[in-house]
């Protein structure tokens, strides 16, 4: 029989927990498809003060003793947190003094933490001193993103002198966020000074957390394939293209999956009316509610049109904002958007929404029920991100009959594929320029209008792709194996 693998994922956010973008849906799913697969994955996540409100709805509790981690010559105390979440043990590093906040990353998003370096040091040795602690030796540690940056270079180092046999994945989810510090911040990570080179932890003059997760970790992953190609070049590297081509035989890209019972239309409970492929007629219903609840004319031919994003430059939404206004003047199509983030594409979205009246709704902050709601009520989403490692929310409304556009890059490439091709589920454009994506858009709508059973077609082909874990999680579960001896 086959062995039973130990794998601890290390990472800053998870679902239900806490959650800023995509990297807590990932967390949130995975474990649990590889604990399917008969494997005893487990979690270690920050006990952010919203995160430990969360986590005592679902029974936490706490070890019987704390834990000393020092950083820089200050010595901190740290509880150790425990949820079981439906068979998944979920560890919380409680420490008042760096996590017992408002924020996750800092007092508002336009802002960092001052200590960002010493939060995720103590965090990163912390994940490391929890196998000792549980007396429970992991074969993987499995770190994402630059908040666990220092988790593989610390392994590698020997911090735990008790993993000696543990080998480390490291996970780029987004090559755009770096964790990049001041060179005195080495002090805060216990490594040698001597690593403070470019080959190693430096990068350009600074300390560079994710170059340490990507330079010291047995493998490397991205979240889809394109995008391991993708950030071995300038256009997309952030300046990291030549430290991950370096390391590229090390680097694989593992499509992400969905959590297909969060997000399945013929059981969601957060919308309206629940529908699948053969019974479409509960999407009308929730397109109808959407409508309503928006203020949205109910005119019966324009497409109704969804935007669900952080507001950030990566995701595109100027491209959007500069194209859209003839479509909807036209009566062609109307728009829903729900974000947060940049304050001024708010304003922009704000002023749009404006011009409008009945056309256009925007809804500014957090909301997962919206979210959802959004997502089974429209009949397109966009997505026209300059950039995107490899992007969820498509996944989602491919699921839910919404059929996406999306700008040809990173995982929206490896996802999508155009219905002129044939048997496509959504629609692509190339270059990221207002001529190809007002064409696209365009193209879109006449399939809409004129061609319905066309339209139906492509949906009824998008909703039943299966992007779920389950098979993501065997590619792995194949990649753990390639790395652990006993
Ligand atoms: P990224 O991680 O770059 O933000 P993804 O598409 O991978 O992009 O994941 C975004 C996740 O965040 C999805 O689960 C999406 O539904 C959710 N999301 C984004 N903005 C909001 C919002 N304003 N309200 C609710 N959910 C949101
Ligand atoms: C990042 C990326 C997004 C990806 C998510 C989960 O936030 O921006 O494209 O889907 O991580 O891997």
């Amino acid at each position: 029989m086959a062995q039973t693998l130990r794998i601890l994922h290390v990472a800053s956010e998870m679902v239900p927990f806490v959650k800023t973008g995509g990297l807590a849906d990932v967390i949130g799913a995975l474990p649990l498809a590889l604990k399917a697969h008969k494997h005893d994955a487990r979690v270690v996540i920050p006990g952010y003060r919203a995160a430990l409100q969360v986590a005592k709805h679902h029974g936490l509790t706490w070890g019987g003793h704390t834990m000393t981690i020092e950083a820089g010559g200050v010595d901190h105390t740290v509880g150790v947190g425990m949820v079981d979440l439906h068979g998944v043990k979920v560890y919380f590093i409680a420490c008042n003094e760096l996590f017992e906040r408002d924020g996750i990353y800092g007092p508002s998003q336009a802002n960092d933490y001052d200590d960002n370096a010493r939060r995720f040091a103590v965090f990163s040795k912390a994940a490391l001193a929890l196998p000792g602690y549980l007396g429970w030796v992991p074969h993987i540690v499995h770190a994402h993103d630059w908040q666990a940056g220092l988790v593989p270079a610390l392994l590698e180092r020997g911090f735990n002198k008790v993993l000696p046999a543990t080998r480390s994945v490291f996970t780029v989810h987004n090559v755009a966020y770096q964790g990049s510090f001041w060179h005195f911040d080495m002090k805060l990570t216990g490594l040698d000074w001597a690593l403070y080179n470019p080959l190693h932890l430096e990068h350009y003059g600074k300390l560079n957390l994710l170059k340490a997760g990507i330079v010291f970790a047995d493998r490397v992953t991205t979240v889809s394939k394109r995008y391991a190609q993708e950030i071995q070049s300038r256009e997309f590297g952030f300046g990291m293209e030549a430290v991950v081509s370096g390391h590229a035989y090390k680097l694989s890209g593992i499509t992400n999956g969905i959590d297909a019972d969060v997000w399945d239309p013929a059981t969601d409970t957060l919308i309206p009316s629940r529908y699948d492929a053969k019974k479409l007629a509960g999407k009308h219903t929730c397109k109808e509610r959407l409508r309503k609840d928006t203020g949205l004319f109910a005119e019966e031919s324009p497409c109704l049109v969804a935007v669900v994003s952080r507001l950030v430059e990566q995701k595109g939404i100027d491209l959007l904002l500069d194209v859209v206004d003839p479509y909807i003047l036209a009566g062609r199509m109307q728009l829903v958007v729900l974000g947060s983030g940049d304050l001024a594409l708010e304003h922009r979205l704000h002023l749009l929404q404006a011009r409008h009246p009945g056309w256009v709704y925007a809804w500014f902050g957090y909301n997962e029920e919206l979210a959802h709601r959004i997502i089974a009520g429209s009949d397109m989403f966009l997505m026209p991100s300059i950039t995107e490692p490899c992007g969820l929310t498509q996944l989602y409304s491919l699921r839910y009959g919404t059929l996406p556009l999306v700008r040809y890059t990173g995982g929206l490439a490896d996802t999508v594929t155009d219905v002129a091709a044939g048997e496509g589920t959504g629609f692509t454009f190339g270059p990221a320029d207002r001529g190809h994506f007002s064409s696209t858009l365009d193209r879109a709508l006449g399939l809409y209008q004129h061609f319905p059973a066309e339209w139906k077609q492509a949906v009824k082909r998008a909703m039943a792709v299966d992007n779920s874990w389950k098979h993501v999680a065997d590619e792995y579960i194949e990649l753990y194996r390639s790395i652990t001896f006993d």
